[in-house]
């Protein structure tokens, strides 16, 4: 039942819808076929950054072909603490597995804002050798770039807003969320 007392729900609301389920449905079938094609039947392993990649790794995974020798992996960075905006350091808080050596690595991420949080993995991934080692995003707000950074998979462009949902987090509240919403916008609890 949801509860009055909740200040996160009531009376204020709840995070507005920015990207409804079906849009990340066809974002991820879009993303998937895009890494099937360019794996064109090689092994690949996935590796997911912990939390906010949570589902989308998931949802990657169970859409490439059946026939794909598919791992996952994941990783644990932070960068932003429990703010609403990046310290700007990254900090490796769980590293992978499975070893990356030889292996056709693809770096799954939520989103990229000022990039220096996928320009880090692809540093630390790319010394350990993989055969081949690609970043999948779901969404990328690009004008907001401190790095340079090269993203081989883009699913939706995001604006410049704080976004919640699907895995994405503000003060680890409201990954649960089954669409991307914005922050700073509130609608009636459902
Ligand atoms: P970057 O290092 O600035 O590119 O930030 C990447 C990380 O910051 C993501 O993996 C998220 O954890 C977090 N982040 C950036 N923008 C947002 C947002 O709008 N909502 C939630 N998390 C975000």
């Amino acid at each position: 039942m949801a509860g009055t007392s909740n200040p996160d729900v009531t009376p204020g609301g709840v995070p507005a819808i920015l990207f409804d389920a079906s849009a990340i449905a066809d974002a991820v079938a879009r993303l998937a076929a895009a890494i099937a094609r360019d794996l064109a039947g090689e092994p690949v392993t996935l590796i997911g950054v912990l939390k906010g990649a949570l589902f989308l790794t998931a949802d990657i995974a169970r859409a490439l072909p059946a026939k794909t020798d598919v791992r996952i992996d994941f990783v644990t960075v932070s960068s932003y603490g429990n703010a609403a905006f990046s310290s700007g350091e990254v900090r490796l808080l769980k590293d992978t597995t499975e070893s990356v050596e030889g292996k056709n690595v693809v770096i799954v991420e939520d989103i990229v804002d000022n990039g220096l949080t996928l320009a880090y993995l692809q540093g630390l991934l790319g010394a350990r050798r993989p055969a081949t080692l690609r970043s999948c995003v779901l969404l990328d707000k690009p004008y907001r770039r401190l790095t340079p950074v090269a993203v081989d998979y883009t699913g939706l462009t995001a604006p410049d807003a704080f976004i919640v949902g699907y895995g994405l987090d503000y003060q680890e509240k409201y990954r649960h969320l089954p669409y991307l919403a914005r922050l700073e916008d509130r609608v009636s609890a459902g």
